[in-house]
């Protein structure tokens, strides 16, 4: 994880670098550094804990943050050693003239760290990053050239790295290097920009060099050049980047969550947009590249994921299986890869991440990559890496998502894989199905102002009151079956993840096996039911809990008056069939964790320990 960001141009590199860190802060915000260069001279400013910490450091150093013009700066979500001011990035070798900073994991850093301790290096921080610090410095000395020490280190280093390093003895230069971490170089007119997102970048600029692995760059004022690992001048493309500054604002709400939240009922028509015209007409999905005699051949779906996209992934499995008639495996991407998995040409395996960064789904995918599976990835950053893997291109769109706890991605993902069972199965000829997804497709079409009539103040005042009453509870159940056992699992990991309530979503059915010894008066059960196969059995698995005293809240689409009683709080969300609810569902448990977690005071866009995008194994 991590964040990085250099500068070199006119402007005080202190703000821009400041600027950047704010919004590389979803990569992680346990502490924070920058390192600003003034001809041989090098201050390194660091703190523990939020870049606030380090904004009030700078404040007390007018001098050289008013007259500096070339910097770095990292953001850090800890790997290697305790977040301390003293692990906090940059780094820096023995003699102190180079300085820098790193997004990814060094694996082979111990070997390295032995080595280079015998010939004399010391090491301040238990970090891996010093180790490469020293190791550059190191080749310094053969070569008294940065790029080409760089180019030596880069090659002893096993592991993922984005780097910025800079040297006193070449003030003019912030050299880089990238393999398997993000890295983006902003173009400007007279002044130059490094970063692992756009968002850092993109009040700035709109025009970036994407570098690709082993690639290394020297970024000076007025030029860019960046070798490949045989040391050839490339010219990479410069491309337009595809955002506004004003996507990552706020607009007003007290948290990037919940404006996200906000957003989904235009998530979802944007990603509806082109692709799903009328009920009566085909799905359109140009960028899914297989022939419909390929479509024919597929005999297995695998859907490759972590967090809550492996939870989009489970619903996928649910609508896949049902209407594209084809067998789908859900996979958790970190589990994936160590193990000997089956693929060949008549799978189609399908990653889905926000991101597109998370180093284990990309792992997973490079894997498949060998088998001639054809990968489809469905990715909110058509820029990312994975994308760039992708042989069907499926983006989301659903803009940045700032918040750490994913919310509209989701939703857009949900969208996106009824689009693509839908269309599975319209090019695999299935006309039995045809009527169903007919009006489920008219479903989709209503969807987004279902979601905003729940998103009004109503409904909203309803689920606040729900949030503050349970707010103090430890444990949370959820409960759900079929399509939305993947809403109750996403529910709970919402609210865990940023109210750290010990939150579990199980099949309802799977309660009696073990999770029912749980229950009692001090355990609220939120169960999911709708209309459709399984609400019985859900209501049964209520009585159940009841029995044993839950505290039950039930999220429904209708309940018969004579249920109602069994539950002590109700939520009702719009009339949806069972196989479009979680898309509902979903919402009404999105909005329940915020109001818990704001309720409580939590920090809701910056949950403590997590990161936004996971590029570490
Ligand atoms: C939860 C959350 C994480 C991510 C997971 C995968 O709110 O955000 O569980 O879903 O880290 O990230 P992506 O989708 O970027 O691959």
């Amino acid at each position: 994880m991590c964040g990085i960001i250099g500068y070199i141009g006119d402007k005080k590199a202190s703000e821009v670098l400041i600027s950047g860190l704010s919004h590389l802060e979803y990569r992680g915000y346990d502490s924070s550094g920058v390192a600003l260069m003034k001809g041989n001279r090098v201050e390194i400013y660091k703190a523990e804990g939020k870049l606030k910490n380090l904004v009030e450091i700078l404040k007390t150093k007018p001098d050289i943050c008013n007259s500096t013009h070339i910097g770095i700066g990292h953001i850090r979500w800890a790997t290697h050693g305790l977040p301390t001011t003293i692990n906090a990035h940059p780094h820096t070798c023995n003699c102190k003239n180079l300085t820098l900073v790193h997004n990814g994991i060094i694996e082979n850093y111990q070997e390295l760290k032995e080595e280079l301790s015998a010939l004399g290096c010391t090491f301040q921080s238990q970090t891996d990053t010093e180790v490469a610090a020293h190791l550059i410095a190191r080749e310094y000395g053969k070569t008294k050239n940065l790029l080409r020490a760089m180019q030596a280190a880069t090659k002893k280093i096993k592991g993922a790295f984005a780097f910025c390093a800079i040297h006193k003895n070449e003030p003019d230069k912030i050299v880089i290097a990238k393999r398997n971490a993000p890295l983006i170089v902003g173009i400007g007119e007279g002044e130059n920009f490094i970063a692992s997102d756009i968002p850092a970048i993109i009040e700035y600029t709109k025009k970036a060099i994407y570098l690709s692995d082993y690639q290394v760059g020297v970024v000076k004022k007025n030029s860019v050049e960046i070798y490949d690992e045989n040391d050839n001048l490339i010219k990479n493309k410069i491309e337009f980047l595809p955002f506004e500054a004003a996507t990552i604002s706020k607009l007003g709400y007290k948290h990037f969550m919940l404006k996200e939240i906000h957003e989904q009922g235009d998530v979802i028509r944007n990603v509806l947009s082109g692709k799903l015209i009328s009920n009566k007409e085909k799905i359109n999905l140009e960028n899914f590249k297989l022939t419909q005699t390929e479509i024919k051949n597929i005999k297995r779906v695998q859907i490759i994921a972590c967090g809550t996209s492996l939870h989009a992934g489970l619903v996928g499995k649910y609508i896949m299986e049902k209407f594209a008639q084809i067998p789908v495996d859900v996979e958790a991407s970190s589990e994936y890869i160590y193990r000997d998995t089956i693929a060949d040409e008549n799978t189609l395996t399908i990653g889905i991440s926000q991101s597109g960064e998370t180093a284990d789904t990309i792992t997973a995918i490079k894997q498949v990559k060998e088998k001639n599976s054809h990968i489809a990835i469905i990715t909110n950053r058509a820029d990312s890496t994975m994308a760039r893997l992708a042989d069907s291109l499926l983006p989301i769109s659903a803009g940045i998502e700032v918040s750490v706890a994913a919310t509209k991605s989701y939703m857009a993902q949900l969208i996106s894989l009824y689009l693509l069972a839908f269309y599975l199965a319209e090019q695999k000829g299935i006309t039995t199905k045809d009527s169903e997804i007919i009006k489920l497709k008219q479903e989709l079409i209503e969807l987004p102002n279902k979601v905003e009539a729940l998103l009004e103040d109503s409904s909203t005042t309803k689920i606040k009151e729900i949030a503050k009453k349970y707010s103090s509870f430890k444990d949370f159940i959820f409960i759900a079956r079929g399509i939305n056992l993947p809403t109750a699992l996403e529910g709970a990991l919402k609210l865990k993840e940023i109210s750290y309530i010990n939150a579990t979503g199980y099949g309802a059915g799977e309660l009696k096996h073990g999770p029912i010894a749980m229950l009692d008066n001090n355990m609220p059960v939120l169960a999911i039911l709708n209309t459709g196969v399984v609400y019985d059995k859900v209501l049964s698995n209520c009585e159940e809990a009841r029995a044993r005293q839950a505290r039950l809240i039930g999220v429904t689409n209708k309940i018969e008056r004579k249920d109602k009683d069994l539950f002590e709080d109700l939520i009702i969300i719009p009339s949806v069939s069972d196989l479009i609810s979680p898309a509902l569902n979903i919402v009404v448990l999105q909005l329940l964790a915020y109001y818990i977690a704001e309720y409580l005071g939590k920090d809701v866009d910056q949950p403590r320990n997590l990161a936004k995008s996971v590029t570490v194994e």
